[in-house]
């Protein structure tokens, strides 16, 4: 499986989006969260804004939507032509419902668990996704730090997808360094988020490859 880095723009200058992602051409996705000061204690853009940076095509865009009632807002990211669209298991009303639709408007539809959120309940539901992103800090911000207390989620999350045969990513978003990237990839994710860490050093692109190659050496 190969490995995927998503700088999160969040704590990027975002003054200058356009600037901050020009910075990270090495990287596979660009990761924007969407909060609503309701499903999270945070707010930050909505479609609009994520539009206007897909439509400036400087990296493929990863919506992580943090906001209730993704069922209504959801399709609307994945129309406006955002690569993939994560919505969260405890926010949505009809999961499989509103990941077909995803799928149908042409993205790879996500589904994302809270600290406190279990993959059990969501097993037979793994063939309607492309990824399964397993938080490793509470949403809302970014700089926390990274909870080991979820890797054993995302092992379980990486069995049950190899157990069912099918081919998913397994993201995990928030807290994601140098410190702590190997421990995720070895548990079994593909897919790292990484806001601070990437925009805080002085060389976001090199702290990219970096971020790749721990990944790799660690993958199994
Ligand atoms: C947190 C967001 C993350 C955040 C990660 O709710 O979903 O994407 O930007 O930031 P770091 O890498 O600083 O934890
Ligand atoms: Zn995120």
């Amino acid at each position: 499986m190969g490995i995927v880095i998503s700088p999160s723009i969040l704590n990027s200058d975002v003054s200058d989006i356009r600037g901050e992602l020009e910075k990270i051409q090495n990287a596979d996705f660009a990761h924007v969260d969407v909060m609503d000061n309701h499903f999270v204690p945070n707010l930050t853009w909505g479609l609009p804004v994520v539009e206007r940076i897909v439509q400036r095509g400087i990296l493929p865009v990863d919506a992580h939507l943090m906001i209730a009632d993704p069922d209504r807002w959801a399709p609307g990211y994945a129309e406006a032509g955002c690569a993939s669209v994560t919505f969260h298991a405890e926010a949505a009303s009809a999961p499989i419902r509103l990941a077909r639709e995803i799928r149908k408007l042409g993205a790879r539809a996500a589904l994302a668990l809270k600290p406190a959120t279990d993959i059990a309940a969501y097993e037979d539901l793994l063939p309607e996704f492309d990824m399964i992103l397993v938080m490793t800090v509470e949403p809302g911000f970014g700089g926390q730090s990274f909870l080991d207390s979820m890797l054993p989620k995302v092992r379980r999350t990486r069995e049950a997808i190899e157990r069912a045969g099918l081919d998913i990513w397994v993201q995990v978003d928030g807290g994601v360094s140098q410190e702590t990237i190997e421990r995720a990839a070895e548990a079994g994710a593909n897919n790292f988020v990484a806001g601070s860490a990437v925009f805080k050093a002085e060389d976001a692109a090199g702290e990219v490859d970096r971020l790749r190659e721990l990944a790799i050496g660690s993958a199994h």
